[in-house]
């Protein structure tokens, strides 16, 4: 590794660097993320030195390519991918432990060839090493996958030591309740929970997981983090993206199920839920669970529904134009897929009755942007609240999840001059500034957190199905009313009129600006 870029990251890692010998199975292997982020975080881990000394990759994919394609094919995907330029000596040392394996996700045979090559690294190498299978294919593959890797005895391997097979599952786990619970239990008959890694990448980004540290390790924020002093939570994960060429995939889940189900809850769990009693992974997953099941059912239908949904029609990103989203590739042109939602949720506990939570994703919105904002109440308007002199805004606490990632508090200040006129101002921490650029990507954590089996930033069965607990209502009712209902926005907005609506009753407003 190159001195110059050390970055804190590492320094906290000593565990992580005892991962055992690993042999990494991507299903999915001509992928786009398997291109685009797994195959440039597995080059990433190898360059901090993070991977055990056996290593294997293996590609598993319908077609039959190489071994030496299917690196090719690797390589070139680091070139245009990885957050750093490849290095030759890096990719010598992962190149000749890159094989590919071809077959048919439903083949039974494809999966006994696939034991016997592994069986044959294994003894090359001359020790065992843990499998981790990482399904990175639609998720109508996912229970083929499942089924084949109990049969053929790959999920069982070594069970009950350090060496158990793992596997990570990517999101969504499940398109509504039924079939999550189905996905459990077909997930539970091949693997034990703790062998099972239930993905959602937003755990993985640095500042997610800041929040609890923000939470947790700073005493000034847990005796104000309730109903007495905070006004409203909003939630947005706003793209500027459009669907691309993921259209096929989009149009059958929408921006619930791609979004909401999973990262913007996964962030509510994180800024909402009650301080764990240590971390171990099941004390945060259980608080967060707790939280999920607080949520009460939503109104969905009249003036006082509590969500909104909408598609994308043309207008300028970046000022360029940009299609509608039923102008995009494999979009049919009577989609009634939604590329934004957003929830008015209420969380019925004692820390949060009353509070509104706000949440909202979008794709081909005004700018990329993801962040919670914690408004807290206004102070009593007993002081400077005479004539012009009044500016007194909520304070605010905005945690940039991404892009400048870092924290914004709004306070209010008085501006200099022999009158007592107040203005909001801002107080900044970011991370680059503090920390240095080239923070390690999300799948680079995560992968290495399931080598070593640490489950705390994945998602637990009971949690995703909390979840969809919540969103499946709204999906049959959205199903039901069909085209009624759905709403539309001007790429490069922020989003349609009436999810300004939402917060209305309150008088709140959705955040548009920017840090
Ligand atoms: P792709 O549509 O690119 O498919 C991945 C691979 O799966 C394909 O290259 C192909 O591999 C195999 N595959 C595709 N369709 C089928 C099919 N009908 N039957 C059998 N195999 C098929 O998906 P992504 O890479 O975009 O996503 C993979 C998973 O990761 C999904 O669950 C997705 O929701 C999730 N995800 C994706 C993100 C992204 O940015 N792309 C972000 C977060 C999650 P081959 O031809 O080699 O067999
Ligand atoms: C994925 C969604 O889970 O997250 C995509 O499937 C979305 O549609 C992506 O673009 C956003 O991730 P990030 O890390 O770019 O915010």
């Amino acid at each position: 590794m190159i001195e110059s870029d050390r970055h804190p990251f590492l320094e906290g890692l000593s565990k992580h660097r005892g991962a055992p010998p690993t042999i990494i199975v991507i299903f999915g292997a001509s992928g786009d993320l398997t291109t685009r982020k797994l195959v440039p975080a597995i080059y990433n881990l190898s360059y901090d030195n993070l991977l055990p000394a056996n290593f294997t990759l293996i590609g598993f994919g319908r077609n039959p390519i190489s071994d030496e394609e299917f690196a090719n094919i690797a390589n070139d995907s680091v070139k245009n991918y990885s957050r750093r330029d490849l290095n030759t000596n890096v990719w010598e040392k992962i190149h000749s432990n890159i094989q590919y394996h071809s077959g048919g996700y439903d083949d039974f045979n494809a999966f006994k060839t696939l034991a016997e090559k592994i069986d044959k690294i294994q003894s090359k190498n001359g020790q065992d090493s843990q499998i981790l299978f990482y399904l990175s294919t639609p998720p109508s593959v996912f229970e083929p996958i499942l089924r084949n890797l109990g049969e053929s005895g790959l999920s069982s391997r070594n069970l009950h030591t350090r060496l158990a097979s793992k596997v990570i599952i990517e999101k969504p786990f499940g398109r509504d309740l039924k079939s999550a619970q189905d996905l459990n239990n077909i997930m539970g008959s091949k693997f034990e929970e703790s062998q099972v890694f239930r993905i959602d990448h937003y755990l993985g980004k640095e500042t997610v997981q800041d929040l609890l540290v923000q939470r947790f390790a700073n005493n000034i924020f847990e005796p104000i983090w309730n109903r007495q002093y905070v006004e409203s939570v909003q939630i947005t994960v706003a793209e500027e993206l459009g669907v691309g060429s993921r259209g096929g995939y989009y149009d059958k889940s929408g921006a619930l199920r791609d979004m909401i189900q999973n990262h913007t809850m996964q962030l509510l769990s994180l800024i909402a839920m009650e301080p764990p009693v240590s971390l171990h992974p099941e004390s945060i997953r259980d608080e967060k669970v707790k939280v999920l099941r607080a949520i009460q059912p939503l109104n969905l239908d009249g003036d006082h529904s509590d969500v909104v949904r909408a598609h994308y029609s043309e207008g300028l990103i970046g000022g360029k134009k940009v299609d509608g989203y039923l102008q995009e590739k494999n979009i049919p042109n009577d989609s009634i897929t939604e590329t934004f939602a957003a929830l008015r949720l209420s969380i019925n506990n004692w820390r949060w009755k009353g509070v509104p939570f706000y949440m909202r994703s979008g794709k081909r919105m005004a700018r990329r942007v993801s962040e919670i904002a914690v408004q807290f109440k206004k102070p009593p308007g007993i002081l400077f609240t005479e004539g012009n002199r009044f500016d007194v805004a909520s304070n605010t606490m905005v945690v940039r999840i991404q892009p400048d990632e870092g924290i914004t508090m709004l306070l209010n200040s008085k501006i200099p001059g022999l009158e007592t006129r107040t203005q909001p101002v801002k107080m900044h921490f970011g991370y680059a500034t503090t920390f240095g650029s080239n923070t390690p990507e999300a799948y680079e954590r995560l992968i290495l957190d399931a080598m070593i089996g640490d489950s705390t930033l994945f998602i637990r069965g009971d949690e995703t199905e909390a979840s969809w607990k919540i969103i499946t209502p709204i999906l049959d009712y959205w199903s039901d009313c069909g085209r009624q209902g759905l709403e539309s926005y001007v790429s490069g907005s922020w989003g349609p009129l009436a999810s300004d609506r939402l917060l209305w009753d309150k008088s709140h407003e959705w955040r548009r600006s920017g840090p």
